[in-house]
């Protein structure tokens, strides 16, 4: 099996990416993902691809508010790529990003049901929070990660 390639991504990779968020997570989630992110974000973006297609994604932004903060808005990897470091490869690309653009701080949430996403967090050493009540609107809580850009990955 030859390894997926990372790129970054273009605002047309919208529709191969809203195709597959439903069966990915395994739920609706296409609510959550409009095209806007590509459209605005793609630059800070990333995919990866295989001979299959598609192997995985990465929404990023830099913080336009916040301007030491980056933020991850959604990361999925194709069921059959999954545990195989694909995910680790493209948090680390767009760190490297993040840190390269003079970012400090990285930031994500999650639902508190998502046992799969807070591991993967934990394993890439962001720290936790949460359930914090209500975050995205009632009933709507989500648990925080946050991860500083002033050390490199182990450390
Ligand atoms: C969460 C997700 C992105 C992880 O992707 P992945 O490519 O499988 O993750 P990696 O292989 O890079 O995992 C790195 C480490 O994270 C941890 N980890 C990742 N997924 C895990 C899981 N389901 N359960 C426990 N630990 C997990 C492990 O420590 C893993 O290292 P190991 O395999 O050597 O033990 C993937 O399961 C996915 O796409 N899930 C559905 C979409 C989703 O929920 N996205 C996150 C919220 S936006």
């Amino acid at each position: 099996m030859t390894a997926p390639t990372i790129r970054s991504a273009r605002a047309d990779d919208y529709d191969a990416i809203v195709a597959v968020v439903d069966d990915w997570w395994g739920r609706p989630m296409t609510a959550a993902l409009p095209r806007l992110f590509l459209d605005h974000f793609h630059t800070t973006s990333l995919l990866a691809e295989d001979v299959d297609g598609l192997g995985g994604f990465l929404i990023g932004l830099l913080s336009p508010a916040r301007v030491d903060e980056a933020y991850i808005h959604f990361v999925g990897i194709r069921p059959d790529l999954r545990r195989s470091g694909l995910a680790a490869a493209l948090y680390e690309r767009f760190l490297a990003l993040a840190r390269a653009a003079g970012r400090v701080r990285v930031r994500a949430i999650t639902g508190p049901g998502n046992t799969g996403s807070i591991r993967f967090h934990t394993a890439m050493g962001f720290t936790v929070h949460g359930p914090v009540t209500d975050l995205d609107g009632p009933g709507r809580d989500r648990m925080r990660f946050e991860r500083s850009l002033d050390v490199g990955p182990g450390a």
